[in-house]
């Protein structure tokens, strides 16, 4: 669906619209912007079977993100982990624990739990996480802080645009691939200007030497 409003429409005030275009008009256009997908899907937080939290397991127990999504460096897909995964703590930990119920039944049941997929893209858009996260972009430049997340949000658009605002400059968003799940290490090469320069020259060394040209052709991601 197109735009039809710049970002900025948010700050005017609305009755100067209003009376530009006429009340039913702008009820109408306005619904159009706000349904469109690039704004209701950042945000998007459905409800969980069971309320795992990100910022206690990866924050504060501080877990690799690659102990329950495992296959993120091999695969186009992103895993979600099973039953076992949990219980190989939740056996023994927090074992009474009512927030849990649904894992020890699914344990005990062999029905995996139905986790909501947040992060959606259409069928016709193609997205590999081994591409990516094995030449060195982090997870946090996609999903940003999920660290710091109860209940997981998208954070990013993932709209076309998007995509190619990075691969336009990968310079800005590249890392040593064996620090892509480091969470904050984004913020943290921004907060110095001369360091962060420092960071931007060696990641264009990086992009020379090792070839790394992410594609704008439209048939890299469509076909
Ligand atoms: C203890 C296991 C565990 C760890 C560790 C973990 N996750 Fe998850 N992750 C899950 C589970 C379970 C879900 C599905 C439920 C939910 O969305 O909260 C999930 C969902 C997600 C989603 C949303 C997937 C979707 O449906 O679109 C993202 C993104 C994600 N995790 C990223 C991360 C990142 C990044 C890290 C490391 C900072 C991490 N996870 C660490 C278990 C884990
Ligand atoms: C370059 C951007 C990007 C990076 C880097 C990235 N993701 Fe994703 N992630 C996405 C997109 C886009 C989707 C939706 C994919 C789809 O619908 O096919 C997604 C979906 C997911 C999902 C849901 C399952 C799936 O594959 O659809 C999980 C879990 C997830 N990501 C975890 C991670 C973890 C953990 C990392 C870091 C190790 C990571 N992601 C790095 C963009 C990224
Ligand atoms: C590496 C060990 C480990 C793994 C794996 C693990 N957890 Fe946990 N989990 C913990 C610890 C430790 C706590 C905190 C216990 C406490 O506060 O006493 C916890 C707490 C919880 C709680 C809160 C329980 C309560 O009553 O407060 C839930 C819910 C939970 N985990 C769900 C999950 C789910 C779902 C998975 C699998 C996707 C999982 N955990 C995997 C160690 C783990
Ligand atoms: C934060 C930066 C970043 C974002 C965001 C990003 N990419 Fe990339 N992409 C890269 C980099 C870096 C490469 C690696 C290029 C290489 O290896 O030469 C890449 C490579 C690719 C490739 C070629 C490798 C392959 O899988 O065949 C495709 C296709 C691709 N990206 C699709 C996407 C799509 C679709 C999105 C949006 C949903 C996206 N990318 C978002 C940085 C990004
Ligand atoms: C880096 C990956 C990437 C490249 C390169 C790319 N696209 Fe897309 N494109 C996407 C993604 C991802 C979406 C889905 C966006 C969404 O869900 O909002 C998309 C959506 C679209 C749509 C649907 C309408 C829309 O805007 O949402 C059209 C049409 C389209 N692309 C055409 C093209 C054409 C033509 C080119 C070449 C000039 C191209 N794309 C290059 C990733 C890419």
């Amino acid at each position: 669906m197109p735009q039809l409003f710049p970002r900025q429409v948010n700050v005017l005030p609305a009755a100067s619209l209003f009376g530009a275009l006429g009340g039913g008009v702008l009820v109408v256009l306005l619904a159009w912007y706000y349904l469109s997908p690039e704004f209701y899907e950042v945000g998007y937080m459905p409800d969980q079977p069971v309320p795992y939290s990100h910022a206690l397991h990866a924050g504060q127990l501080g877990m690799d993100c690659r102990y329950c999504h495992n296959h993120v460096e091999q695969s186009p897909h992103a895993n979600v982990p099973s039953t076992q995964t949990c219980m190989n703590c939740h056996g023994v930990v927090q074992t009474e624990s009512a927030k849990l119920l649904p894992v020890r039944e699914s344990w005990a049941t062999g029905v995996p739990i139905e986790w909501v997929k947040i992060h959606h893209l259409p069928d016709y858009a193609q997205f590999s996480h081994a591409a990516h996260v094995n030449v060195g972009v982090g997870c946090e430049s996609c999903h940003g802080r999920i660290d710091q997340m109860e209940v997981v949000y998208q954070a990013e658009p993932l709209s076309m645009g998007w995509c190619l605002e990075c691969h336009r400059a990968p310079e800005e968003h590249l890392r040593d691939p064996s620090l892509v799940t480091q969470m904050g290490y984004a913020e943290a090469v921004r907060a110095d200007e001369d360091a962060y320069e420092a960071y931007l020259a060696e990641n264009r060394v990086r992009i020379q030497n090792e070839d790394i040209m992410p594609p704008q052709n439209c048939s890299a991601c469509h076909y």
